[in-house]
């Protein structure tokens, strides 16, 4: 590592001598701390920009160049948030941070590979910090792991039709999350020309956005369980949203500035959770163009992936992806209009259509615990499985490599599925993060069975990241070669307690949602007819 080595003994007598790793970065000295569960350092809590205090609903600014060494040892920092689940109010504004963990071997001679983690949480929650997203197994293969904060719920993802709020500053955190890695990462060790991006659930909505983008702040993509096309990912400018909070809070106004002045004025933890008893979501939109500032531009249906992207990709998704949801549910819960409420969230279309879809799921069987496996299919198809599919047709169209798997261990660790309290077979949205990284709340040292999976999965999620190819050589660990997608062979790996190379998941199921889209597709949400 490019890294004024320094060594503080610990006075404890015996104690082996700790290295405390000072980093000379183009932002200042940055000292980390080095890790006492691996070989490897961690820089924790970097500041890489500063909310705008006077617009906190805007860009974000650079942060001032470190003056005085920055002390890298806390990754509690969490943007402002109603935490899912306890509905509790939590985190501040101070939170554009990121922690990065070096294996020892990284050096300006051994440059190594980056891997960005962009969590998710419906772009409502989250957060970066090593108690969900513990980096030990992915920095034993090698690279450079980080995660960074970024702005979700009103504070992030608040979008008007205004300069000032223009809408998607969570998006833009990771841009400028993205830039200060390609301006400092060098100085870890790390090889600035090999940046790997990749999330779960929005994040991996997230990454889609940034292979749609422009901006070519890395170099290779994966998406776990979600993209661009997945029918909650998108949605238009609403000025009512600061005036509804602003009239909830006690302050009268029609006007869109006054009523976000009067939101800056206030407490953020007050606003928040005005806007969290009002129920509004505020998530990526179509920004309306001020000054060439804009991000996404246009609905995700009508952007193709830039022509000199071509970056190669993994995805893939879990095989029973909204187990959780329906596994949860108690039977006066669920409800006759699920088909219908599903259906509208992406098609303008009438209710023959919505009936032909619940025919081909539930037959004329009525909506109930009884068909719970059905609904979950059609839920799992048309919010994830299917949008996914769409996804990869339009990445193979300019890329090099698209490698599709499909996650359907059930073990230990599954995330998702722990974490709702489900039982059922397969894996549930989420539930391969337990297999990538080392999660604080997941006590039990990993079985056997697990720990192959883990082995696996983050040799082959590191294995793209050095070379594109997540199974270059096969070897014991990973004694099958995973190939990626034709034009003409969906070529996926299953990854179960075996690996398996398999063909066209669900196909019969997809081959009825390709259908439909292609009958339906004018009357997709946002549709514009273009390409
Ligand atoms: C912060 O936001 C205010 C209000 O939009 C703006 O006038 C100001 O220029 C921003 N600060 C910087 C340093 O850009
Ligand atoms: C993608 O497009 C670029 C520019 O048009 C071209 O150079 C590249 O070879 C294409 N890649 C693939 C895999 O088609
Ligand atoms: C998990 O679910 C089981 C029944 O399925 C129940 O007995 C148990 O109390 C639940 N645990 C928690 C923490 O909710």
């Amino acid at each position: 590592m490019q890294m004024l080595v320094y060594f503080l003994f610990i006075t404890v007598a015996w104690a082996s001598p700790r290295l405390d790793p000072l980093v000379d970065s183009k932002r200042g000295l940055i000292r980390g701390l080095q890790a006492t569960d691996g070989d490897y350092a961690m820089f924790l809590g970097i500041p890489y920009a500063m909310v705008n205090y006077t617009n906190p609903f805007g860009p974000a600014l650079p942060y001032p160049y470190f003056e005085e060494p920055f002390e890298a040892y806390d990754d509690n920092a969490i943007c402002l948030q109603t935490a899912q689940i306890t509905n509790e109010i939590t985190g501040s504004l101070d939170c554009l941070h990121l922690n990065i963990y070096v294996p020892n071997s990284a050096s300006k001679n051994n440059k190594l590979p980056v891997l960005l983690w962009i969590y998710g949480g419906s772009f409502q929650y989250g957060n970066a910090g090593r108690y969900q997203y513990g980096p030990k197994f992915l920095v034993e293969k090698d690279v450079i792991f980080i995660t960074a904060n970024y702005r979700v719920g009103l504070y992030g993802f608040m979008c008007l039709n205004t300069p000032e709020v223009q809408g998607n500053q969570g998006l833009k955190d990771q841009v400028k999350a993205l830039q200060w890695i390609r301006e400092n990462i060098e100085d870890f060790g790390g090889d600035a020309s090999k940046v790997t991006l990749f999330g779960s659930s929005a994040g991996a909505v997230s990454v889609d956005y940034h292979i749609l983008s422009k901006d070519k702040l890395f170099d290779k993509a994966i998406l776990q369980s979600g993209t661009t096309l997945r029918t909650a990912a998108i949605m238009e400018p609403d000025n009512s949203v600061p005036i509804l909070i602003a009239a909830k809070l006690g302050f009268a106004t029609n006007d869109v500035n006054k009523a976000v002045e009067f939101l800056i004025k206030n407490e953020p933890k007050l606003v928040i959770a005005a806007a969290f008893e009002l129920s509004i979501i505020c998530k990526p939109c179509v920004e309306k163009d001020f000054e060439g500032n804009t991000f996404i531009a246009d609905y995700p249906i009508n952007t193709p992936i830039p022509k000199d992207k071509d970056i190669p990709i993994l995805i893939g998704h879990n095989s029973q992806e909204q187990l959780s949801t329906y596994g949860k549910l108690s039977p006066s819960e669920y409800d006759e209009g699920i088909f219908e409420k599903l259906v509208s969230q992406a098609f303008n279309i009438d209710k023959d259509l919505v009936r032909i879809v619940k025919q081909f799921y539930i037959g004329d069987e009525a909506v109930s615990i009884d068909v719970k496996s059905a609904l979950t299919d059609f839920d799992s198809d048309f919010a994830l499985n299917h949008p996914i599919r769409r996804s990869m047709s339009k990445f193979l169209d300019n890329n090099s490599n698209v490698y599709f798997y499909v996650f359907s261990y059930s073990g230990g660790r599954n995330y998702g599925k722990w974490r709702h309290n489900v039982t059922g077979e397969g894996a549930a949205h989420s539930d391969e993060k337990g297999y990538l990284f080392d999660m604080s709340m997941m006590t039990d040292i990993p079985t056997p069975e697990d720990q192959l999976v883990i082995d696996r999965m983050t040799t082959m999620w590191t294995n793209f990241v050095k070379y594109g190819d997540p199974t270059p050589d096969l070897t014991e660990l990973l004694p099958v070669k995973w190939t990626p997608l034709t034009e003409d062979i969906q070529h996926y790996l299953d990854i179960n307690s075996d690996i398996t190379m398999k063909r066209s998941p669900f196909n019969k199921r997809m081959a009825f949602w390709d259908l439909f889209y292609k009958m339906n597709e004018k009357f997709l949400i946002g549709f514009s007819g273009r390409e």
